[in-house]
């Protein structure tokens, strides 16, 4: 296998010196991430050098898969699914390199056989390598990967170097509260807190990451980020995409585990955090932790009640008839599910109190969008209150995560004219006009992150811990009632009229999401 390092392009991969030889593993390489996004992700990481010199990937799965089977399978997905197109020549060379072990995730004779592969891998590199284990799987078989590898010693530790074992544990991390604890704790018994790198890859989405850069690089919008401007905040994350061949797993899940607890959260975070002591790990997710805490529980009953879950209904989508969710591959028909789900959070600090932040996320709305809305207050209706002459839009800073990755303002402008009348107007910045647009996959950034050992973008125990407190008696309550108060939505609208209800409750009312 070491001679495949003399192609130039492998070559050129030892250009990058932050990632020390690897092997990677990845649970449930049979699946839909990782054909989408996890082979892609590290076939482009290759093209751009960013491969350590000695790389090798191991897929794992219940099923056997001989390795010229895997590695025709990956060639497929890397044709449909990268972002640059697949170079047959530099494939050709990285190809001896991926292989297949089978076994079951329960199986600790299976773990023994997959560390002589891997001791035989290392054997063969003539050095040590570094063992990385990608747990892509449903959330159901992630305590048996991870007692597994503890229990077979593939948690190495090697401590003092950079060729500790490391694990990427997929969203979500749990099911609830206990759950997590539960994982929390199995992780500290066989790793150390630095080996562990629970992933959510709106982290490693460029508008995600630029938020950060947004509020505290540029002076003229901190000062207003506060109660004392700011009226709501709208967090929407909208597919148009159903459930497709995930319904096995997404029936368990739903839209608050599959979404709302961790990539909509996450971006709340980032978007009402203090700013932390420095662009370290710990700092940036030291303010975060203060942020969840000081989240108020959500209001589960009665007339104020801050939650509304639906299912989706048959509908159009671009013009095409879909199926209702009940319809579904894998749905049990009496699944109570939930596809959309609508929240309001109050965050009672010095920063926020009073503002409303609403988070909606579901699948085949509308359109595919995802967006931070910050909505700020009017100012005194002193000049411009003759309703008949003026409309004036609130300002709105619109941080778009995507398609089309951008900024937007929203601000009041003088129609040109005789008469002075307002009319509402945009400012935008796009990502792609300045910047061209084949920018980096969030899992591209993600595992080389987690190569060489940076835990910024991937979240911490306690995180996830405090995030669960917030989201589990709503999903406890949501079980107990079953289908009673479940609403529903048709394919291609907005969401279930409840949670436009939601807002009018605070005389708010949900933005069309998009540019
Ligand atoms: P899949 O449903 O495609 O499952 C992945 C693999 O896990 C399957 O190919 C199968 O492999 C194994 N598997 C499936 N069901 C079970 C089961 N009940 N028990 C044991 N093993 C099972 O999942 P995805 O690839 O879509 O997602 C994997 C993880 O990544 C999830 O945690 C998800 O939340 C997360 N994720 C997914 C995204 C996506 O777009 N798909 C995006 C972001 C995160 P085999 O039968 O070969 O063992
Ligand atoms: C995943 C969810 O975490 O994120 C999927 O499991 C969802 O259901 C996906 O489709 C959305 O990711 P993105 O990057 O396409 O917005």
């Amino acid at each position: 296998m070491s001679d495949t390092a003399r192609h130039p392009f492998l070559e050129g991969l030892s250009k990058h010196r932050g990632a020390p030889p690897t092997v990677i593993v990845i649970f449930g390489a049979s699946g839909d991430l990782t054909s989408r996004k996890l082979v892609p992700a590290l076939y482009n990481l290759g093209l751009d050098s960013l491969l350590p010199s000695e790389f090798h990937l191991l897929g794992y799965g219940r099923k056997p898969i001989p390795d010229e089977e895997f590695q025709a399978n990956c060639e497929r997905d890397l044709e449909k699914f990268s972002r640059r197109p697949l170079n047959k020549d530099i494939w050709g060379h990285v190809k001896p390199n991926v292989g297949y072990h089978a076994g079951g995730y329960d199986d600790p004779k299976a773990f023994t056989e997959l560390k002589e592969r891997m001791l035989k891998i290392e054997k063969e590199a003539g050095r040590d390598l570094q063992f990385l284990f990608y747990i892509s799987t449903p959330p159901s078989v992630f305590k048996p990967i991870l007692e597994n590898l503890g229990s077979s010693g593939l948690a190495r530790h090697h401590d003092g170097t950079d060729l500790a074992s490391k694990v990427i544990i997929e969203k979500p991390f749990g099911r609830d509260l206990d759950t997590a604890k539960e994982l929390n704790r199995i992780i500290t018994d066989q790793f150390h807190e630095h080996q562990v790198y629970r992933i959510d890859h709106y982290l490693g989405k460029e508008t995600v990451q630029d938020l950060l850069v947004l509020r505290f690089a540029n002076s003229i919008f901190e000062p207003l980020w506060n109660r004392n401007y700011v009226d709501c905040v709208q967090i929407t994350v909208a597919e148009s995409l159903g459930v497709g061949t995930r319904g096995g797993y997404y029936d368990q899940s739903g839209a608050t585990r599959d979404m709302l607890q961790n990539h909509t959260m996450q971006l709340l975070a980032l978007t009402a955090m203090e700013a932390p002591v420095s662009l370290g790990a710990e700092a940036i997710r030291d303010e975060k932790v203060k942020l969840l805490k000081a989240i108020q529980p959500l209001r589960l009953e009665g007339e104020n009640c801050d939650a509304v879950r639906a299912q989706y209904g048959e509908g159009l989508i671009d013009g095409v008839r879909a199926p209702g969710y009940m319809q579904e591959q894998d749905i049990p028909q009496d699944s109570s599910t939930e596809t959309y789900g609508a929240l309001r959070f109050s965050i009672d600090n010095w920063r926020w109190q009073g503002v409303p932040f609403y988070l909606r996320s579901g699948k085949r709305l509308a359109r595919r969008v995802s967006e931070i809305a910050i909505r700020f207050k009017q100012p005194p209706g002193i000049l411009f209150s003759d309703p008949t002459r003026f409309d004036l839009a609130n300002n709105t800073l619109v941080i778009q995560i995507q398609p089309d990755e951008g900024t937007t303002l929203l601000m009041n402008s003088k129609i040109p004219g005789l008469e002075t009348r307002t009319q509402a107007v945009k400012m935008h910045f796009r990502y792609a006009t300045t910047f061209g647009s084949n920018t980096p996959e969030a899992y591209e950034r993600l595992i080389l992150d987690c190569m060489i050992g940076d835990s910024t973008l991937f979240i911490r125990g306690d995180e996830t811990e405090t995030s669960w407190g917030l989201y589990t008696p709503l999903l406890e309550s949501w079980q107990e009632l079953g289908r009673k108060g479940l609403q529903s939505y048709p394919c291609g609208s907005w969401g279930p009229l409840a949670a436009d209800k939601l807002l009018w409750q605070s005389n708010h009312e949900w933005r069309r999401a998009g540019p």
